[in-house]
């Protein structure tokens, strides 16, 4: 038997990633869950239109996705803690700036850079529609292939239910061969 328990958020848990963005030419770095693909060439990121960061997405209309795993969940989990309203958190990271101009956290083992093409506002969120620009990978999570392997690189995920971190576990199919 299932039960209804109401509108829920249930579609978890998902990778979360810092965000990042230049506001006043500095750095900013925002948690974010609420995020997704779109199509096969953009990225979809909800923001809360009152955090620090949404004034510099809107004006560069760039944005850097940064894919945590457990090496810095400690300090991702401080970037969803304080607001660059109350605290500068332009120092958080050591960072390199990409060919597109946005900056990627150098412990990141895996970063996006994006281009924002469009804003659906709802419920007082920015959704940026960011077209996916380049992607940059540490070389020791990529196999022979030149793609990432998740048996390497574990993303942490965030549920929101309990509010709690995961992280990926072990490969349990092989896509569109599940029924041969
Ligand atoms: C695990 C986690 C996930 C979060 N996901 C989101 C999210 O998807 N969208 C959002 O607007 N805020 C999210 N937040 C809240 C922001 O990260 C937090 O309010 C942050 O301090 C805002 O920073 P800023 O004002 O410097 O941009 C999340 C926080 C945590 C702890």
């Amino acid at each position: 038997m299932k039960k209804n328990i109401g509108p829920s958020l249930a579609l978890y848990p998902v990778p979360v990633i810092v965000v990042g963005a230049m506001v006043d030419g500095k750095p900013t770095w925002t948690l974010v869950a609420h995020a997704g693909t779109v199509a096969h060439s953009h990225l979809m990121v909800s923001l809360v239109q009152a955090h620090y960061i949404n004034k510099g997405i809107r004006e560069t209309k760039r944005l850097s996705v940064n894919v945590v795993d457990e090496s810095w969940l400690k300090e991702a989990d401080w970037m969803g803690t304080v607001s660059g309203h109350k605290t500068d958190k332009s120092q958080a990271f050591a960072y390199t700036m990409g060919e597109n101009g946005t900056p990627l956290i150098d412990e990141a083992k895996v970063s996006i850079e994006c281009e924002v093409d469009g804003n659906y506002e709802l419920e007082k969120f920015d959704h940026f529609i960011c077209k996916i620009l380049a992607t940059y990978a540490d070389e020791g999570i990529l196999n022979e292939d030149g793609k990432i392997s998740y048996h390497v690189f574990k993303p942490v995920l965030f549920e929101f239910q309990t509010y709690s971190y995961f992280v990926t576990g072990g490969k349990v199919g092989d896509c569109r061969k599940m029924n041969q």
